[in-house]
């Protein structure tokens, strides 16, 4: 299949591009674009079949259900069977933006969309390409994360491009995208509000709405399933073998050191992906690939960094790739959800 590739701007997306764009969506074709988390690989919503395609590109399993993106508030009314007044405070709060809503769905959203459960997941995104994309096309738009499934998710178009080239029908170029992680989804079908992904909007943030927020122990607990079908999964994984290295920076640096000269020693390429911080204790060092990816002290960085950064790795070409902790508070907790996941868990404490 020919893959398109428009370059749009970002700020003022040409309407004859977006128009081209959504009459595809809306004529059942896959269509790629740029969200302040990560890109997206849209579909018609409400078309089953459209909607099946996004599985078979991805290689997705198909028990693990997507988000439809919408361009207004009131599109949700139309989608779910209840909102409660919470999540509505919520929406004016946040949206657009990184907060993802399940709730109780209704009839005419197909399986296909919600993998059989009785909930949807909603979200409108900020990014102009994406909300005068979802505008034009008059209709939901359900889109997982445009990668290959299990691969990092993509924050550049390119990495769309490397991923689903020839199997799905465009891609919108809109630039890097911003927050570089994905949306929070919080679970609001129920009487307690529920993280079941952690990610651009911090529970703390939440919480000042709303009060009280539990977080799915399932995240936690390896012995309870998560919530969230997607979270059960290993994911966000390069082909390179991730390790976390955590501890003060003058230990991380040092253990660092060490099992730098042991992978050298056995002839296994190794890739850095350190903070500031940590490069200040460990200075000069011989290593494969290398990448200062920003500051503790501004995890911002940090997140708009990580996946790309993980791709390059494997670009480069390195067996095993280190990288750092945090702490679980603030985006941090969206950070260590990820990175613990493309590590399976593997953590060094140094
Ligand atoms: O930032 C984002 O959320 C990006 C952009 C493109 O919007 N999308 C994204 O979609 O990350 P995806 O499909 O990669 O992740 C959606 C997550 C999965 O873990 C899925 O299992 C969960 O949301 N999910 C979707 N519908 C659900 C439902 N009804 N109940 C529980 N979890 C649900
Ligand atoms: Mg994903």
């Amino acid at each position: 299949m020919e893959t398109k590739f428009w370059q749009v701007s970002r700020d003022e997306p040409q309407q004859d591009i977006i128009e081209l764009a959504a009459l595809m969506i809306r004529e059942g074709k896959l269509v790629a674009f740029p969200t302040e988390t990560v890109y997206g690989l849209g579909a018609n919503g409400l078309d089953s079949q459209a909607v099946q395609k996004i599985f078979a590109a991805k290689g997705r399993p198909g028990d693990n259900p997507l988000i439809l993106h919408v361009a207004e508030i009131e599109d949700v009314y139309t989608l779910a069977r209840q909102v409660p007044p919470a999540a509505r405070m919520l929406m004016e709060k946040f949206w657009p933006g990184p907060l993802t809503f399940v709730l109780p769905k209704k009839e005419l959203i197909p399986d296909a969309v919600t993998a059989g459960l009785d909930t949807v997941a909603i979200r409108m995104p900020d990014h102009p390409v994406a909300r005068a994309l979802i505008k034009k096309a008059g209709v939901p738009i359900a889109a997982p994360s445009a990668n290959r499934s299990g691969y990092p998710s993509p924050t550049q178009a390119g990495h769309v491009w490397d991923d689903l080239k020839g199997k799905i029908d465009g891609v919108l170029d809109g630039g890097a995208t911003g927050i570089g992680l994905e949306s929070t989804v919080l679970d609001m079908s129920e009487e307690l509000p529920v993280i079941l992904r952690p990610g651009g909007i911090t529970k703390e943030e939440i919480a000042e709405t709303v009060g009280k927020v539990y977080i799915d122990p399932g995240l936690y607990d390896t012995k309870q399933v998560p919530k969230a079908p997607g979270m059960k999964y290993t994911h966000y994984s390069p082909r390179a073998q991730v390790i976390l290295v955590q501890g003060t920076p003058e230990n991380t640096a040092r253990c660092i050191r060490e099992m730098v000269k042991e992978y050298d020693s056995c002839g296994k390429k190794v890739g850095l992906l350190l903070t500031t911080e940590t490069w200040e204790k460990i200075k000069n060092i011989k290593v494969f690939y290398h990448k200062n990816i920003g500051s503790r002290h501004n995890l911002l960085t940090v997140a708009h960094l990580i996946y790309s950064e993980l791709r390059n790795c494997d670009k480069a070409g390195v067996d095993v790739i280190l990288t750092e902790t945090y702490e679980e508070q603030g985006l941090g907790t969206a950070l260590m959800n990820r990175l613990l996941k493309s590590a399976g868990h593997h953590v060094i404490e140094a």
